[in-house]
């Protein structure tokens, strides 16, 4: 028989990433192909982010093209992830071009669901689970140098904007021997890096281990492996884990600890537990330990009640902080989370206002900060070609900052020296260190040319 061919196309974080990579493998273990072309797909599917209004209007567009192929020829459409599990009653009432829906607990039952939908059988399966972890299933990748690595799901924080605690369900973790096995794979493999990710891997718990444990027993596997993990809650964010970055050299001086607010007042609406004090004693912590640590946050704009003085703090709190980076979004209410109760008073356009401000600022600090770095030289981890010019190849620095070099004969997976010539927001353009003749070379070779 003539295997049937899957299509999928993933939004929203790097679980959602890391969660695909399951699904492919379930798909392709019960004899499905993947292709990466819709037009070949007889199963179409969509694994959703409901965390934000706009990422669910994109997932609903895209639905709506599904069903204009659907109308040319037979497909089976599926909905994954935090929409399905979110939005189930509104998405399965609204639209009956959609075959299942399944939420981001129950990945196992797709071959079922999709062998019921070609008897012509809507199915849905949204049950969260306490225990599952997909454990015993390793993710099918794509061939690469970098692999992300899911080491827990769910979220037990409730932070009152996030949807995440409901359509994720409750924190669960993968077990220590599990995740070091599959990082030994990775390594064998010939992976350079692995990114743990949970969505507060700080929350991490096998038994007496916790996170920093993990951490370190991963940096372990191979000192030459890149390490990295996201994201970090600073209300959990012990001295061991600041500690266990510090010692291991292969543990990515890179940080991402969202803050949300400079305002005490609107962190404690959103339940973030910490005050603003307590963030910088953090960020003064880490930095104290980790000198060439890079930070990044999250900025949420215009919560409810937020005013102007509430958004300036947040403004002088990015200015204090200097990130290296931020990502910056304006509020959106979540239907069943304790804001979408609370009256979304900020008018869109002071909430654009805002947004823009905290961008522009946060722009120019990223500048300030690459720009500070011209003239030096940084290790990158080679990942190939960029993306912009043909001639050129990229990578990242252990700080995740992005680099790109002319290529000279790199290899992908290598580690350069580039030597930084100029900056700018998103990327610093340097050469590699190799080809960079000292400064009296090039005055010989001039003085022989005139
Ligand atoms: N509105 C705007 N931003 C949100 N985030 C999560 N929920 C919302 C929401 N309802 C942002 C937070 C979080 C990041 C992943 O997404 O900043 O850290
Ligand atoms: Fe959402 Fe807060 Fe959990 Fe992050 S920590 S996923 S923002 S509830």
């Amino acid at each position: 028989m003539k295997r049937q061919k899957v299509y999928i196309e993933t939004y929203g974080c790097q679980m959602n990433v890391a969660d695909t990579e399951i699904v492919l493998r379930i798909l392709t273990q019960s004899g499905y192909t993947h292709v990466t072309c819709i037009d070949e797909a007889d199963i179409v599917l969509i694994n959703t982010c409901a965390v934000r209004e706009n990422a669910e209007q994109r997932v609903v567009g895209r639905i709506a093209t599904f069903h204009r192929l659907k109308r040319v020829r037979p497909i089976v459409i599926g909905v994954l992830g935090c929409i399905a599990e979110h939005q189930r009653e509104k998405m399965w009432e609204i639209d009956d071009g959609i075959d299942f829906i399944v939420g981001p607990d129950e990945y196992r039952k797709l071959p079922s669901l999709i062998e019921a939908a070609q008897r012509g059988e809507r199915g849905i399966a949204v049950q969260l689970s306490r225990v599952e972890t997909y454990e015993d299933i390793e993710p099918l990748r794509t061939e690469g140098i970098s692999a992300w690595i899911a080491i827990m799901r769910g979220c037990d924080k409730f932070c009152s904007y996030c949807v995440v605690p409901y359509t994720r369900g409750r924190e669960r973790s993968r077990s220590l021997n599990g995740i070091i096995k599959e990082v030994e794979n990775l390594v064998a493999r010939g992976f350079k890096e692995v990114t743990l990710l949970g969505q507060n891997v700080n929350a991490y718990r096998d038994g007496a281990y916790d996170f920093a444990d993990l951490l370190r027993e991963v940096a372990q596997v191979d000192r030459s492996l890149r390490v990295r993990f996201t994201t970090s809650h600073p209300f959990d964010m012990s001295e061991k884990l600041i500690d266990t970055i510090a010692e291991y050299p292969n543990i990515c001086n890179f940080i991402h600890l969202p803050v949300q607010s400079g305002s005490n007042r609107i962190l404690e609406l959103m339940n973030r537990t910490y005050t603003v004090e307590h963030y910088r004693h953090l960020v003064h912590k880490i930095r104290e330990r980790i000198p060439s640590v890079a930070l990044s946050t999250d900025i949420i704009a215009g919560f409810p009640t937020e005013s102007q003085e509430d958004h300036l703090m947040t403004l002088a709190l990015l200015e204090e902080i200097q990130f290296d980076g931020a990502f910056m979004f304006r509020y959106s209410p979540r239907e069943h989370t304790k804001a979408w109760s609370m009256f979304d008073d900020v008018p869109d356009h002071v909430k654009i206002e805002r947004l823009n401000e905290i961008i522009e600022l946060q722009r120019s600090i990223t500048l300030r900060k690459n720009e500070a770095l011209v003239g030096t030289v940084v290790e990158v981890l080679v990942e190939g070609p960029s993306k912009k010019s043909p001639t050129d190849y990229c990578g990242r620095t252990e700080t995740n900052k992005m680099v790109v070099f002319p290529y000279t004969g790199q290899a992908i997976g290598d580690y350069c020296s580039i030597a930084i010539r100029s900056a700018n927001a998103a990327t610093l353009f340097g050469v590699d260190e190799k080809q960079v003749q000292p400064s009296s070379c090039i005055a010989q070779e001039r003085s022989m040319v005139l």
